[in-house]
């Protein structure tokens, strides 16, 4: 029987059908974040819970930590409706849609890392499209027609013209992760032809930064695969050095260029997808974002910008370049701002701002 967990001040655990909170929590519109611990869709919970809604989060802690839920609770300032379980699981979906009337559901929870992928292909196209499947299925059985799908610019691959609109054709996936991002779409678009679904895929760009608190943030799981986690853990000590892959590429100052988004702002597109299908009430829609800055960093200037910002040196040296990297990559975001009313507000230092405060909280291991 997948637990139903309610966190409150002290995480009370059991396995209660229902609990009474001091907070009774307000009767909001109910959202189900699955893969609500994760990096961008813990900051999403905030951003949804800020816009007057009320989060139901599904994680299973594969690649999230349990201590965010209790950042959660200290920055939303009431307990956070949790479930730990299996995305593949249709039992689970089926108990939060009795338990709760849930009006859209914002799909997060796959795993992400590149380099895994490669090795472990199985495992992420189980994962990740089985997740999807199962969530389907359940919304179907339950009336439940509202979804946000978590997209990737992976999908453009080595794109011949930058920025990127939406329109860009995806090219041939160059990771099994990002196939499961580009086959996720294409199962949403038939799906939404078809039947009374109504569904945005948003294609993140490369998020960064930390909720300005400091209370939740980017939480990797071993050696650190994306870079500015690299960076700050270098900033703190934990790593000697941060290699820069590659500075032979056709670019300015010859390392790869990136449209690095704060996740806040991320977090908030969210909720402006939101609103915009709560708006449209159409059945049988289907549309997809990009969400990015609609400006390229190359690594060195995330670097030096990193440097600049928090008054530091952070150790780096040039380095091979790394397989699957695309050259450069970043957004036309006009559709977003035009469609969805939303634009990205806060700047790359920012965002390293934000990354170092969250980094410097954090336990020294
Ligand atoms: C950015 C740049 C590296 C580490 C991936 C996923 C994408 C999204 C974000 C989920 C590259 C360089 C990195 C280091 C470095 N994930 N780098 N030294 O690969 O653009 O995107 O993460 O949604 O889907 O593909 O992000 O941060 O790994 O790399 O020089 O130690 O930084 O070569 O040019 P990437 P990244």
């Amino acid at each position: 029987m997948p637990k139903c967990t309610y966190y409150t001040h002290s995480f009370v655990t059991a396995n209660m059908p229902f609990v009474t909170s001091p907070l009774l929590i307000c009767q909001a519109m109910k959202i189900l974040v699955t893969g609500g611990a994760g990096f961008i869709g813990s900051h999403t919970v905030v951003s949804l819970s800020e816009a007057g809604f009320t989060p139901v989060i599904l994680d299973n802690f594969s690649n999230s930590n349990p201590e965010v839920l209790a950042g959660l609770e200290a920055i939303l300032g009431y307990p956070v409706i949790f479930y730990e379980g299996d995305c593949n699981d249709s039992g689970i979906y089926s108990r939060i849609f009795t338990e709760h009337e849930i009006g859209s559901i914002i799909h997060f929870a796959a795993y992400k890392a590149v380099g895994e992928s490669m090795e472990q292909p199985l495992k992420y196209y189980r994962n990740n499209l089985g997740s999807l499947l199962a969530l389907l299925d359940s919304m179907q059985q339950h009336g439940a027609g509202n979804l946000i799908f978590s997209s990737s610019c992976t999908v453009y691959g080595e794109p011949d013209q930058v920025p990127v609109t939406e329109n860009t054709p995806v090219k041939p996936a160059s990771s099994v992760y990002g196939n499961t991002k580009q086959i996720g779409e294409e199962i949403l678009q038939d799906v939404a032809s078809s039947l009374p679904f109504s569904i945005i895929s948003l294609r993140y760009f490369n998020p960064v930064g930390a909720h300005p608190s400091g209370l939740i943030g980017e939480l990797p799981i071993g050696v650190p695969n994306n870079l500015v986690p690299f960076v700050t853990q270098t900033a703190a000590g934990i790593r000697e050095v941060i290699t820069i892959f590659g500075n032979d590429y056709p670019t300015p100052d010859g390392t790869c260029i990136r449209d690095y988004i704060h996740v806040m702002d991320l977090a908030e597109a969210h909720v402006a997808a939101l609103n915009h299908l709560l708006k449209v009430k159409r059945e049988k829609y289907y549309d997809v974002f990009n969400v990015g800055t609609g400006t390229g960093n190359s690594v060195l200037e995330v670097v030096n910008t990193f440097d600049q910002v928090n008054n530091m040196h952070v150790a780096h040296q040039f380095g091979p370049r790394r397989s699957g990297d695309v050259i450069a990559v970043w957004g036309n975001v006009d559709k977003s701002a035009e469609v969805l009313g939303w634009k990205a507000s806060r700047s790359l230092a920012q965002a390293l701002k934000d990354a170092w405060n969250w980094q410097n909280r954090l336990p020294k291991p």
